[in-house]
């Protein structure tokens, strides 16, 4: 049986993760939105496209949540996107709403799926899903960091006038704007960045990298990034889809890691067919502790604020 995966959400996200994973033939697809007509016409022109592409995969478009029953993964990206000189966290209230009407039939419609959350505040947004759903934690994550790191590596590559394929890079901490790009763990071929460039040139790309995503709302102006944010998520539902156990950054939940207990932030995680598989420790330095300490308390506070809205 072919697996399934079901997107909530068919703006540009989530219509462009369902394009993604349909083209590349990974799993039948099933693109929910409340939006009348909007989920089925793209969906049908995907399907239209699948002769071309060479796949055989369904992909339907519904404003029936109930036909995402029994997906093995579900990627939330529904709800408003940031309008410039927003950050992400002004969309708290707006999209907790709708995370938590998604979540709420979770348990019933797809009890054993894989949840990767994109809707922002992401940290948040994963955190309050899993709470809803109350499925175990390692079958809940959001991405994030994945996202920040990719554009890290674009800004390191074209620096220095290398090839993105040749760069790493790690981002920690919540998916805002006190994520904590790690310098140490950049590299251009195992060549930390710390050896290639000032302190002050890899400041100035940490700055590009966390503002990376206002950067593109302020120059679309109607919406917010599609195309990295939607790749990352593939390379999470892929590694999940096709039991990788890649490494990556991603919103998973605390037990006491890097000190931490009860709370979804970006962190380095293996992930596989059981979801977040492993959480990966890493010694930080007291400097990066700090800046780790700084994005923990400013996703605590966004938990702290939701918890007085009333969601559900
Ligand atoms: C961004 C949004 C998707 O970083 O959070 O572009």
């Amino acid at each position: 049986m072919r697996k399934k995966v079901a997107i909530i959400g068919a703006g540009n996200v989530g219509a462009t993760v369902a394009q993604l994973v349909v083209m590349e033939g990974l799993a039948d697809v099933v693109l929910y939105d409340i939006v009348e007509g909007m989920p089925q016409g793209k969906a049908l022109d995907m399907y239209e496209a699948t002769p071309l592409w060479g796949v055989d995969v369904k992909v339907v478009g519904t404003n029936d949540l109930s036909e995402i029953r029994d997906s093995h993964i579900v990627v939330i990206t529904a709800g408003a996107a940031r309008k410039p000189g927003m950050s992400r966290d002004d969309l708290l209230q707006t999209n907790a709403k709708v995370v938590a009407s998604v979540s709420k039939v979770l348990p019933e419609l797809c009890p054993d799926a894989i949840v990767i959350v994109v809707t922002n505040p992401m940290d948040v947004m994963a955190q309050l899903c899993w709470q809803i759903t109350g499925f175990p934690h390692k079958r809940v994550m959001g991405m994030g960091g994945v996202l920040d790191s990719a554009r890290f590596r674009s800004f390191v590559a074209d620096r220095l006038g290398v090839s993105v394929q040749d760069t790493e890079a790690l981002v920690l901490g919540g998916h805002g704007d006190q994520m904590v790009p790690m310098p140490r763990f950049t590299t251009v071929r195992g060549v930390s960045i710390t050896e290639l460039l000032s302190k002050k040139e890899i400041d100035a790309l940490i700055e590009r990298t966390r503002y990376g995503g206002a950067e593109i709302v302020s120059l679309l102006k109607t919406g917010s990034a599609y195309y990295a944010p939607a790749a990352s998520t593939l390379q999470m539902l892929k590694a999940v889809l096709l039991d990788e156990k890649r490494l990556l950054p991603a919103a998973a939940y605390l037990d006491g890691e890097y000190g931490i207990k009860g709370l979804f932030i970006g962190v380095p995680v293996v992930l596989g067919a059981e979801g977040v598989e492993r959480v990966v420790e890493l010694q930080l330095t007291e400097e990066e502790k700090g800046f780790f300490e700084g994005s923990v308390k400013a996703v605590r506070g966004l938990v702290e604020k939701l918890k007085s809205f009333v969601v559900f």
